[in-house]
């Protein structure tokens, strides 16, 4: 690996990771996991690390890295910005959310208090790139999605293999726009390079406004299906719910709410800054994708 250059990729085994670290162009990664893979993609470099343990840096010895991105939730990542810029990183983008505003008012306690996270650690990173002198970009996608890994699209498409059929909660008229990791990973290396986009934060949505009945259909169709949709009304929908709810974890009855509430962002400012171009929504499930269970997560799906 050629190290000088090298990028400090923090939550490098996320959705986002895997795709970054599968992008055929890109500098070398130093990556930070708490459980590093047994076989390393080429061109990287891991070394073990809980950004929880505050002595974590000494696992990098002698190592060093002017850049970093940060894919791990951004509330691991404000509280070490110090620790970052002692090891000599000037430049950092991270991934937040738009759970920031999504769920700032909904009626579950526990969304709220997710959105409320995401905000007081965005300024906290903010406060502390900014006392250190870190060059920082915020990056908030939508609903990420990687065919056979994410808890979002793939979570539906393995019931979809499982039921043959989808309930949804009402007509499923709420907007969306799922947004594909490996459009993510893409931004985030554009954002490292793009000094003009330092001090800003960005909302990248996918590149395709679609109803959740319509995201809904696509599925069926990157399975080989024809859709076969239940619209029931919302009240039958959450008595189904909580009927399923033990075999669902981390799901919420708030999905069912939200399916006809409109979760869209403007991606005007990352085309001009980040050059965004992300891709329809157009997902692709091979046989095995969307049957075998995706790895462990950090955290509950987000919408
Ligand atoms: N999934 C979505 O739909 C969605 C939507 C909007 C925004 N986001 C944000 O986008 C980013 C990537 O999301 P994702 O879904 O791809 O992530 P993910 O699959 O949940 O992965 C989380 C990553 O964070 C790392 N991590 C968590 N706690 C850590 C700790 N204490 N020390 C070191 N590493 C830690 C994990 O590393 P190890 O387990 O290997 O240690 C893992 O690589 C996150 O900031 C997330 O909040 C996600």
């Amino acid at each position: 690996m050629n190290q000088d250059d090298a990028v400090l990729t923090l939550g490098a085994t996320s959705l986002i990771g895997g795709a970054l670290t599968a992008l055929p162009e890109r500098p070398a990664l130093i990556c930070l996991s708490r459980a590093p893979p047994a076989s390393a993609p080429p061109n990287t470099h891991w070394v073990r690390a809980d950004l929880t343990d505050r002595e974590w840096p000494a696992n990098l010895a002698d190592l060093k890295a002017a850049r970093a991105l940060a894919l791990a939730p951004i509330w691991t990542v404000a509280p070490v910005i110090d620790q970052l810029a002692d090891l000599g990183v000037q430049r950092l983008v991270a991934f937040s959310s738009t759970s920031r505003f999504t769920k700032a008012a909904s009626p579950d306690p526990a969304e709220r208090e997710v959105a409320e996270r995401l905000s007081r650690s965005e300024a906290r990173l903010i406060e502390g790139c900014e006392r250190r002198g870190v060059g920082w970009t915020i990056l908030r996608p939508t609903l990420i999605y990687l065919e056979g890994r994410d808890q979002n699209v793939t979570r539906l498409a393995r019931l979809i293999q499982r039921f043959g059929a989808l309930p949804l909660a009402g007509d499923g008229s709420g907007l969306r726009q799922p947004v594909h990791a490996q459009d993510l990973a893409a931004a985030a290396l554009t954002a490292l390079e793009t000094p003009s986009s330092a001090g800003r934060a960005y909302d990248l949505p996918g590149g395709e406004t679609l109803t959740y009945r319509a995201m809904v259909e696509r599925i069926f169709e990157g399975l080989g299906r024809r859709p076969r949709i239940l619209a029931l009304p919302p009240q039958v929908w959450r008595l189904g719910f909580a009927l399923a709810r033990p075999f669902l974890p981390g799901a919420s009855a708030q999905m069912g709410a939200r399916m006809e509430a409109d979760l869209i962002f403007d991606s005007a400012p990352a085309k001009a800054d980040l050059k965004w171009r992300a891709r329809p929504f157009r997902p692709h499930f091979p046989a095995e994708a969307a049957s075998q269970d995706p790895p462990r997560k950090s955290q509950p799906p987000s919408r």
